[in-house]
């Protein structure tokens, strides 16, 4: 059954405590966690502390998307702020296969995100290496943007890739995913969706998650 994984870029930051509770009530299965250093993506979002205030009242698992360059001297910190699931991004690591070993250590799942410039291919050897490949559908930094449409040819390839040499892989899509392009993304091989000013900006973020939740159900 495909996830879905609400991202909290787009919360009320001011009802952060409330707004993680409606999330522990609803069919949410992780909280995706935007980290975001201002110099890999233009925009700077939140850090450790924010992080270990989600873990105070999460109640799901934290998947914590590190756009930021250098990001193994952060890893043991987030795991220690409650990661479950560390990815990071291919185009920021100059030693990948050291930093998955490094996160796979730390006892998280490791995942490795790339940006929609970046080819399926460039990560063949370290597919059979990770837990999760997060394919960027929107160019990171901002929620709220539309969706690019060549993730899905990016993303049947990287399952046919997987198929053949991780059978476990999780494929996930972050950016612009809504209710209408969700479930042709499980139909192309995804695994879990991120969501953020969709579900966030709806009038029922709990009802919107348990929507996307039923059109994938339909699919998955
Ligand atoms: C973008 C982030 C996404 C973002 C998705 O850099 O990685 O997780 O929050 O937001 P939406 O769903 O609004 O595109
Ligand atoms: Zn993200």
């Amino acid at each position: 059954m495909p996830l879905v994984a609400p991202s909290l870029l787009s919360a009320d930051f001011g009802n952060l405590k409330s707004q993680i509770e409606m999330l522990n009530r609803s069919l949410a299965d992780w909280l995706h966690i935007d980290v975001m250093d201002g110099v890999f993506v233009p925009n700077i979002s939140f850090g450790l502390p924010v992080c270990q205030a989600i873990q105070r009242y999460a109640q799901k698992p934290l998947d914590v998307h590190l756009m930021i360059i250098q990001p193994e001297r952060y890893l043991e910190a987030f795991q220690k702020a409650g990661a479950s699931i560390l990815t990071v991004h291919y185009e920021a690591c100059n030693h990948l296969h050291r930093t998955v070993g490094q996160i796979k250590e730390l006892g998280c799942r490791a995942g490795v995100a790339i940006n929609p410039h970046t080819s399926v291919h460039l990560l063949e050897d370290i597919l059979p290496e990770i837990d999760l490949v997060c394919l960027m559908s929107v160019n990171p930094g901002f929620g709220g943007q539309n969706f690019i449409e060549n993730t899905y040819k990016k993303l049947k390839k990287l399952r046919q890739m997987a198929n053949q040499t991780n059978k476990h892989l999780l494929i996930e899509i972050d950016g612009g995913v809504n209710i209408h392009n969700a479930p042709l993304l499980v139909e192309a091989g995804a695994d879990v969706l991120v969501a953020g000013s969709f579900v966030f900006n709806a009038a029922d973020p709990s009802q919107t998650i348990a929507d996307l939740k039923a059109v994938l159900c339909q699919k998955g």
